[in-house]
């Protein structure tokens, strides 16, 4: 089976890839407790790859066209979109830029959800497999519910409408730097953000390896 971790945040070792490596443990466990031998867990982090959002250029929806319901632009998503798209479950992760996913991360959705929609008709997509959606930010849950509100809901029905309705965890107040007293900051105290650290990031992450497990029941109930 195979199923594709997609890394849309830049750093290489903090909070976002923390969370998915977590994600990914939780598939790989699962199946492996399903006596599931063939087990491929694909890394993908996006910043490595070149390629740049949807261009418009509809040979995806072109009646009887070469590239019908696929993304023709040659880039690093020309390989990558029919794997995805076939395999048997993702976890994305970003972290938050000013209120949305990575800007690598929202053109990657462009690609895969664009190539994958019919005007006013059924999704595209080759099949429908389970989704994950991690999102790690800085504000806490009380600032995103008074500002974020419902933030995240139009990319997550979009995904629903073409693949299947993501499961969708939130990290808040997440630690951002290592040694808080080397930049420059008047909103956050480095007590209460280490204290949050220690004490809820192992939640988090907790969460993040149930999400994974689900991904891995919900493929297996498709699958076998
Ligand atoms: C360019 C930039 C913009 C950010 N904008 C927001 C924001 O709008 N809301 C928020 O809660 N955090 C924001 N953050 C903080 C990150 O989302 C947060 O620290 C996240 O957990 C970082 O994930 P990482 O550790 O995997 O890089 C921003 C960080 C950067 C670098």
């Amino acid at each position: 089976m195979d199923f594709y971790i997609v890394n849309g945040g830049p750093r290489k070792k903090y909070n976002t890839v923390q969370l998915l490596e977590k994600a990914s443990e939780g598939i790989f466990d699962e199946l492996e407790n399903n006596q599931i031998e063939d087990i491929n867990i694909h890394q993908i982090r996006l910043y490595d790859l070149d390629f740049k959002g949807c261009k418009s250029c509809f040979h995806c929806k072109r009646i009887g066209g070469k590239y019908y319901a696929q993304c023709p632009i040659k880039d690093d998503l020309r390989e990558l979109l029919p794997e995805i798209k076939n395999s048997d479950g993702i976890v994305f992760g970003s972290p938050i830029y000013f209120g949305e996913i990575t800007g690598e991360l929202r053109s990657f959705m462009e690609r895969f959800l664009f190539s994958a929609l019919v005007y006013g008709g059924e999704s595209n997509a080759p099949k429908r497999m389970p989704i994950g959606m991690i999102y790690s930010m800085n504000v806490t849950e009380e600032v995103f519910n008074q500002i974020y509100g419902n933030k995240f809901d139009i990319l997550e029905n979009s995904i629903s409408n073409l693949y299947s309705r993501p499961y969708s965890l939130k990290v808040f107040d997440t630690f951002q730097f290592s040694d808080y007293s080397k930049y420059e900051n008047y909103a956050f105290d480095p007590e209460l953000k280490a204290k949050r650290k220690e004490e809820h990031f192992p939640i988090d992450l907790k969460d993040a390896y149930d999400l994974g497990v689900k991904i891995a029941q919900d493929s297996l109930k498709i699958n076998y």
